[in-house]
């Protein structure tokens, strides 16, 4: 019997450098553990200025350098996520207010809806509680989000699916 499918969406502010990534990344780390059938992974922010636009580059650069390849076209987060997605993950605490803002004035007297969690929650290094936002700065920033990311993605996997089934 095959097994039910989790949905994630992983949420940033503008859905093209940090959430396309750690979306690119779960993907890609369920596919080595051949659990990608398991998992239904999209991504968007909680702001709408860049809503249609690819990837940012430096994002898609930093992916590409790792084996990674990033899909999709950015997207706001809308009222319907939190009833289409099983857990929704927020880069930072800023993207997490927004997220339960948006819960509770949705979710009002309903069941059923997405659980809202911090991606670095599930970094086993973690120093501080956000992804730190890159966009505005050079490419080793990209770099450091990628390392975040990676760690952070094996944790929530390794939650989601169980450990050591890789
Ligand atoms: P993201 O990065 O939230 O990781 O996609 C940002 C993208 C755009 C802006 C800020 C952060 N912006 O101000 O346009």
């Amino acid at each position: 019997m095959s097994r039910p499918t989790t949905s994630v969406l992983f949420v940033c502010l503008g859905n093209i450098c940090r959430s396309p990534l750690g979306e690119g990344i779960f993907v890609a780390l369920a596919e080595e553990r051949g659990l990608d059938g398991d998992f239904h992974v999209d991504s968007a922010g909680t702001a709408g200025y860049h809503s249609g636009e690819p990837p940012d580059s430096r994002s898609t650069a930093v992916a590409a350098a790792n084996g990674v390849h990033l899909t999709g076209y950015a997207r706001q987060v809308t009222p319907r996520d939190m009833e289409r997605f099983d857990v929704i993950v927020a880069m930072d605490r800023s993207n997490q207010r927004s997220l339960q803002r948006l819960r509770q004035r949705y979710g009002r007297g309903r069941g059923g809806l997405a659980d809202i969690v911090m991606m670095r929650d599930y970094d086993p290094d973690a120093r501080d509680a956000d992804v730190p936002d890159p966009y505005y700065g050079g490419h080793d920033g990209f770099e450091r989000v990628y390392r975040i990311l990676e760690r952070s993605c094996r944790g929530l996997l390794d939650e989601l699916a169980g450990p050591g089934r890789d």
